[in-house]
């Protein structure tokens, strides 16, 4: 098994940079999902760890051993595609067993190799059938069952699931986990699914337009959104992000927008204006007609089944557990944990931390100073 580390690798096409100075350190046996909205590099970063894409610049490393210009059957690692591209004309036991015959390796350890995997991943009765008697779910195992085969120091997968419905990507997720902590081997593993990424990842690193925008694990991201761009990304429906402006007054510090007054819980006494973008999760307004946090009115209400989404005029979302116990129409106050409230930069989209300190030098400007992390 081995560690993967990715060093400022870029990669142009033409004069469109693809992939821009990706740096990710992947520990040994670490589940790390490459998530990002279509077309933001996942792929093309995948490619060039694998061999198959060249990088423009940057440097590769399978195992402290810098592979950034060797074939791809000298990185010792496996790839398991979308399409699982399998051959159609030969059997599922000799799709599995193809890249050890490719390396002539001897035909009992072959048969014995195709065994056991085989019986990993449940498909040993599967075996003497093609690929066309076969049904996506298990298709998708004999591409992994192929790419196990030869032991490889990782694997590398690109969207895997995308091509099964939804109930049976869901029982293949249980088993992806269940198969890495198995294996105990290292998964790099690319999705554009939300879901796919908080649920599997030991470490997400979420791409935007060929960079990455943050990189921890899954609570990391959800909790602590790094940019708006990654708030945005993570959570159904998405972080509500709306312009507000933050004050101080009386020893406290409030955000305002449009329906809101909400307490920030850093104690500071006095200080301009400022303009931010604040962010709270739906699932983090609490209605509560005691409060007077948020107030609005209710556009309309959306049934999830367990839950419901309340809309508010101002354009705010609530997610609350069904019934909600309110109507289209009606005029509502929810509350909200200062803890709950994020704050970003409106010009850089990038995450605030408030550090209000005195300066005598600059009395105007010290009250509600703002450093980006
Ligand atoms: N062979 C190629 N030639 C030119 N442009 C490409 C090639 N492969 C990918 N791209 C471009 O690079 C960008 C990233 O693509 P890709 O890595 O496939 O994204 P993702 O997998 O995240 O959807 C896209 O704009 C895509 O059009
Ligand atoms: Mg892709």
């Amino acid at each position: 098994m081995a560690r993967l580390q990715i060093e400022a690798v870029s990669k142009k096409f033409d004069a469109e940079y693809a992939v821009r100075e990706v740096s990710l350190d992947i520990a040994d046996g670490e589940f790390m999902v490459l998530l990002g909205p279509s077309g933001c590099g996942k792929s093309t970063l995948l490619r060039m760890i694998a061999g198959l894409e060249e990088p423009s610049s940057g440097r590769i490393l399978v195992g402290d051993v810098d592979v950034t210009d060797a074939a791809p059957q000298r990185r010792d690692l496996a790839m398991v595609f979308q399409s699982y591209a399998l051959y159609p004309h030969l059997s599922v036991a000799r799709n599995i067993g193809f890249p050890l015959r490719a390396r002539r390796r001897p035909k009992a350890e072959i048969a014995q190799r195709v065994a056991e995997v085989s019986a990993t991943l449940e498909i040993s009765a599967l075996l003497e059938r093609r690929p066309v008697a076969l049904s996506g779910g298990q298709r998708q195992r004999v591409a992994l069952a192929r790419a196990m085969v030869r032991d490889p120091g990782a694997f590398l997968m690109d969207e895997p699931l995308s091509n099964l419905d939804a109930k049976l990507r869901s029982a293949t997720r249980a088993e992806l986990i269940a198969l890495h902590d198995r294996l105990g081997a290292t998964f790099l593993y690319v999705t554009h699914d939300q879901v796919e990424a908080m649920t599997m990842a030991t470490r997400i690193a979420l791409l935007n337009e060929g960079r990455i925008e943050q990189c921890g694990t899954p609570e990391e991201l959800y909790d602590h959104p790094r940019s708006t761009f990654v708030a945005g990304f993570l959570g159904s429906p998405p972080m509500n992000l709306f312009p507000a402006v933050v004050t101080a007054s009386d020893g406290h510090m409030t955000v305002m927008a449009d329906g809101i007054d909400a307490a920030l819980d850093i104690a500071e006494d006095s200080g301009d204006a400022t303009a931010v973008v604040a962010g709270i999760r739906p699932e983090r307004l609490r209605i509560d007609d005691t409060s007077t946090d948020v107030r609005g009115r209710v556009r309309m209400v959306e049934n999830l089944g367990s839950e419901e989404l309340v809309h508010l005029e101002s354009g705010l979302c609530i997610r609350a557990p069904r019934p909600a116990g309110v109507r289209a129409g009606e005029d509502i106050a929810c509350r909200v944990d200062p803890a709950d409230i994020h704050l970003f930069d409106p010009d850089t989209g990038l995450r605030l931390t408030w550090q209000p300190t005195r300066s005598d030098a600059e009395p105007a400007m010290d009250a509600a100073a703002i450093s980006v992390p």
